[in-house]
């Protein structure tokens, strides 16, 4: 049996840094299963595809593939062949990976994969819906969370960094409208699952939230 670690929460919440440290140091890989809607949001807009068609998209997923590759532990995602890890952490590949993610034949397409991974990995695995529907039995379940403006300015600073020319009442309300999309739609909405452990890091930093973490993995597998 491996260890299923689930990470679920809203966009900005820092799951990918904080279930990333975590799993460096519990020696699990870490799967980022958001990578996997941004590779098929991305596949789309490649394709001039409206990402909020939902048979357009739906037939956009024939005959494509995407991949998760582990290159020194670190993730990389393939979108047929093609590692696109970069190309998806642009602001229209975040909002088209929502809007594709509320596609029940999208989601579909990508659940033997996730599952797969923590079939055969310790594993943290971070998303929307890991806790409630990917690994309903998981021995770990977080729901990561932070008030909607201590997530946006951590995105804006993120973007900031990386040389982007945004504005923080932009980030702020990109981030609001995926927060209402990835809550509200029919298929696999974000929620806490009713058994994972809920924790609002918007007063710890990156350091406090990976012990936080960690110390709860560590209570839940003993
Ligand atoms: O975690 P992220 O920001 O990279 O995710 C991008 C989008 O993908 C997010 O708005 C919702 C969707 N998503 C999902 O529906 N289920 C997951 N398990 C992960 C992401």
């Amino acid at each position: 049996m491996t260890v299923n670690v689930a990470i679920d929460g809203p966009a900005g919440a820092g799951k990918s840094t904080v279930a990333k440290a975590a799993a460096a140091k519990l020696g699990y890989i870490y799967v980022d299963t958001g990578a996997l809607y941004r590779a098929v949001g991305l596949n789309a807009l490649n394709h001039g595809i409206d990402t909020t068609d939902a048979a357009a998209v739906e037939e956009s997923l024939k005959g494509i593939t995407v991949e998760l590759a582990f290159v020194d532990s670190q993730q990389q995602v393939l979108l047929n062949g093609e590692n696109v890890s970069s190309l998806i952490r642009t602001p229209e590949a975040s909002m088209a990976a929502s809007n594709v993610s509320a596609i029940p034949a999208v989601r579909a397409f990508l659940f033997d994969l996730q599952r797969d991974i923590a079939k055969a990995n310790d594993c943290i695995m971070d998303g929307r819906d890991i806790g409630t529907v990917v690994l309903p039995d998981a021995k770990v379940k977080i729901f990561l969370t932070a008030a909607p403006e201590v997530r946006a300015k951590r995105r804006y600073d993120e973007l900031i960094a990386k040389g982007s020319n945004v504005e923080y009442k932009d980030v702020l309300e990109e981030l609001i409208q995926r927060d209402y999309n990835d809550s509200h739609r029919e298929t696999a909405p974000l929620k806490p699952a009713e058994d994972s452990v809920y924790l609002d890091n918007g007063g710890l930093d990156l350091e406090a939230s990976v012990e936080k973490v960690i110390e709860i993995i560590k209570e839940k597998i003993q």
